[in-house]
């Protein structure tokens, strides 16, 4: 039971060349272009296997993306390798942020929350917050898997391979199980449930929010300021 076999499995999130992972990229691109008005340093939270980096390297902001597994970091060193970017990739605990306080003008966090229970979430946020200059911005996409979860528990097709064949929440819903399977195998990954409410609610502590939108049914995409 491992995201490194879920991010494996899913080109979405693993294969920034994929046709999933640009839809990502071709969706967000116009909001971030507009959020994100004047170029700056930025931090690419949790950045995967660093699609959003590259984006915004591009656009001519200067970007550190940093995440803690090592499988998804050589991905992106790869992908940088390859198209000759200048992104820095550091290893690091999105907890516990290697970075002095006021460094970034943005913080990114893209499709985060999942790894993190509310305990976990609430560092997060207080990291972002610190290590964002007065007047920075925080943009956080997520899935409100609260929302989802009915959905999911009716069997749905998922990439091109996979469909979930069972989906297990604990009692209070807190997290959920899903069991993904094709023709070949069937893996299985633990998730955080976060809603928007409780997403919402921990980030008061630390932002004011300045946009909320979905993007989908039940993805949204939200900016804040920290509270300093
Ligand atoms: C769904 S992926 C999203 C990656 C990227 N933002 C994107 O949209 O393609 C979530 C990422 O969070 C990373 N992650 C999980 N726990 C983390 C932590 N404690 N600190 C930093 N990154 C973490 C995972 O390794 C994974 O690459």
């Amino acid at each position: 039971m491992s995201f490194e076999k879920y991010y494996e499995a899913f080109r979405a999130y693993s294969d920034i060349y994929s046709d999933e992972y640009r839809r990502r990229i071709e969706t967000l691109e116009p909001l971030l272009m507009k959020h994100m008005p004047s170029r700056g340093k930025v931090l690419d939270l949790a950045c995967g296997a660093g699609g959003f980096s590259f984006l915004l390297e591009d656009l001519g902001f200067q970007v550190i993306g940093l995440d803690s597994s090592e499988a998804m970091l050589e991905r992106a060193r790869k992908f940088a390798a390859d198209k000759g970017s200048k992104v820095e990739f550091v290893k690091g605990n999105a907890k516990e942020l290697p970075f002095e306080n006021n460094s970034f003008d943005y913080v990114l966090f893209i499709e985060g929350l999942v790894h993190f229970e509310p305990r976990e979430l609430n560092q997060v946020f207080k990291e972002v917050a610190r290590v964002l200059k007065p007047g920075g911005r925080f943009i956080l996409q997520f899935t409100d898997l609260r929302e989802l979860l009915p959905v999911l528990i009716n069997g749905t097709v998922v990439g091109a391979e996979y469909w979930i064949s069972r989906v297990l929440t604990d009692e209070e819903e807190k997290t959920v199980l899903i069991e993904f399977q094709s023709e070949k195998e069937s893996f299985r990954v633990r998730f955080n449930v976060w809603g928007k409410t409780a997403v919402e609610m921990l980030a008061k502590l630390y932002f004011g929010q300045i946009h909320s939108e979905n993007i989908n049914e039940h993805t949204y995409f939200q900016v804040y300021v920290p509270k300093k």
